[in-house]
């Protein structure tokens, strides 16, 4: 009896616990959003951070070594995981995924040889010629002189990038051609990024507007994500050092649907079934950075990214209606073809507060206040957790560069900001700062200078 009453719970929907892998603002986001899944019966986040338990969002499991893969694979064995989801890129270019789908266990993220999408620009470009993906022009080179006497033959402006990953530094967009031999000569002969550094290519400049776009990939089939935008400078009017992004708002109106639809027919397809062709289906989130040139109006690929963008990744999960755990799990298997997703209409914004400082040396362990108020000022206000921890007394303490993430919807753009916004003024936290012009781009322009 109680088998046929189980029987027949499974037939509506499959129901699974989901084990997130990572800690921040973006693992936050999407362990809420599965845990209002139908179909998802318990979300854990492995190490996790003090806002994602202190919300119930999840079960974190602080102590759990993301780095080994057998202890991975023993937890989800433990506790009946039906499906893990890796947010960052660390542990998929360390070859998590590999080890998890060889043990049967369904796994949200590429495989470390797909992940060479991300990790190696050189393997990207070449899939980018093999498949006639647009990108900027370029060569690759492992001796200066070579390099060099390309620059030359080009001329200024144009772009030099270490092959493997450099933290987002590794790209200089040389706007002379002895910025761009300088670049030559810290990557080859200085080795400043160690191997990461030791081929560079050397790309065409592509002027325009810059623009991110996402894709849910089974290994054969994708769909697109609703479009979003970041901010990557730390200061107002996208100014000053480069961070892992201030702010992010979600429609992002320089993606038209028919952008969309070239972005998918021209990139997006061509790549998963070039990689499916070369023997690495890709299974994941496919984060393409794009420039929408100016001189045609059409994408090329700057860069790909193999995991959701984080703040990206909470506009979008705000704004998702449909069930996360089961389209991952669809995407797993390979079921992806004739899944749609639903969106929430309007719009949604995300601030990012970061701790005085940041992206140079910032203090730790300063306490912030105030946080369930802020979530009470607005509808739809919600606070995720990048970097924070609980002291000894109970309080949040700051613990990253990048700490919390204020998250709003709302009608359109503006109410989504306004409502984000009087989220920030409630929280208490003097050694914190966050950028007062998120979404400018994207408002009308007597609207940017009156926020906060
Ligand atoms: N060909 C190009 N023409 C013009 N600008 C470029 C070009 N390639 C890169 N850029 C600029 O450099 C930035 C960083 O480049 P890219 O995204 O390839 O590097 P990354 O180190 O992987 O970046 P991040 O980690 O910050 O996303 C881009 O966002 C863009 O502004
Ligand atoms: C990895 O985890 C397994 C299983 O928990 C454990 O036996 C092993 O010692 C761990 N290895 C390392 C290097 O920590």
């Amino acid at each position: 009896m109680a088998w046929k009453f189980r029987k027949f719970c499974v037939l509506l929907v499959e129901r699974v616990a989901v084990l997130v892998i990572g800690g921040g603002g973006r693992e936050h986001a999407l362990c809420h959003t599965l845990k209002r899944s139908p179909s998802c019966d318990a979300v854990f986040c492995a190490p996790g951070n003090a806002g994602i338990s202190t919300s119930g969002d999840a079960t974190c499991i602080e102590d759990l070594d993301i780095s080994n893969s057998s202890a991975v694979i023993a937890f989800c064995r433990k506790w009946g995981i039906g499906m893990v989801v890796v947010g960052p890129e660390a542990p998929l270019v360390a070859g998590l995924a590999n080890d998890l789908v060889k043990d049967g266990i369904p796994t949200f993220g590429p495989s470390s040889e797909a992940a060479a999408l991300e990790g190696s620009k050189d393997f990207m470009k070449r899939l980018c010629d093999k498949y006639a993906i647009p990108t900027a022009k370029y060569q690759t080179f492992t001796d200066p002189l070579d390099a060099k006497s390309y620059i030359k033959d080009q001329g200024a402006p144009i772009v030099v990038k270490a092959d493997g990953l450099a933290a987002g530094k590794g790209v200089i967009v040389a706007m002379t051609l002895d910025e761009a031999y300088d670049a030559v000569d810290s990557m080859l002969v200085k080795n400043v990024f160690g191997s990461a550094g030791c081929r560079v290519i050397v790309e065409e400049y592509l002027e325009g507007e810059e623009a991110s776009f996402f894709a849910l990939v089974d290994g054969e089939n994708a769909i697109p994500l609703e479009s979003a935008q970041d901010h990557k400078r730390v200061g107002d009017g996208d100014v000053g050092p480069n961070t892992g992004g201030m702010g992010a708002y979600s429609p992002a109106p320089v993606l038209t649907k028919d952008l969309q639809d070239i972005v998918m027919e021209t990139i997006i397809f061509p790549t998963v079934r070039g990689m499916a062709a070369e023997g690495c289906k890709f299974v994941g989130v496919l984060y393409a950075g794009l420039m929408i040139e100016k001189k045609s109006g059409l994408p090329k690929l700057i860069e790909y990214n193999v995991r959701f963008g984080d703040p990206e990744c909470q506009v979008l999960m705000v704004r998702l209606e449909s069930d996360l755990a089961q389209v991952l799990l669809a995407a797993c298997k390979g079921q992806l073809a004739g899944v749609s997703l639903e969106w929430s209409p309007g719009s949604a914004m995300v601030v990012v507060m970061a701790s005085e400082g940041y992206p140079g040396s910032y203090k730790k362990g300063t306490v912030i206040k105030n946080l369930e108020e802020a979530e009470q000022v607005a509808p739809t206000v919600k606070v995720f957790h990048a970097g924070t921890a609980l002291d000894a007394d109970g309080n949040f303490i700051a613990t990253g560069g990048r700490v919390l993430g204020v998250t709003a919807k709302g009608a359109d753009l503006l109410e989504a900001r306004d409502r984000a916004y009087q989220g920030v003024k409630q929280i208490n936290w003097p050694a914190g700062f966050y950028r007062r012009d998120i979404g400018w781009r994207a408002l009308p322009s007597e609207t940017t200078t009156t926020t906060a």
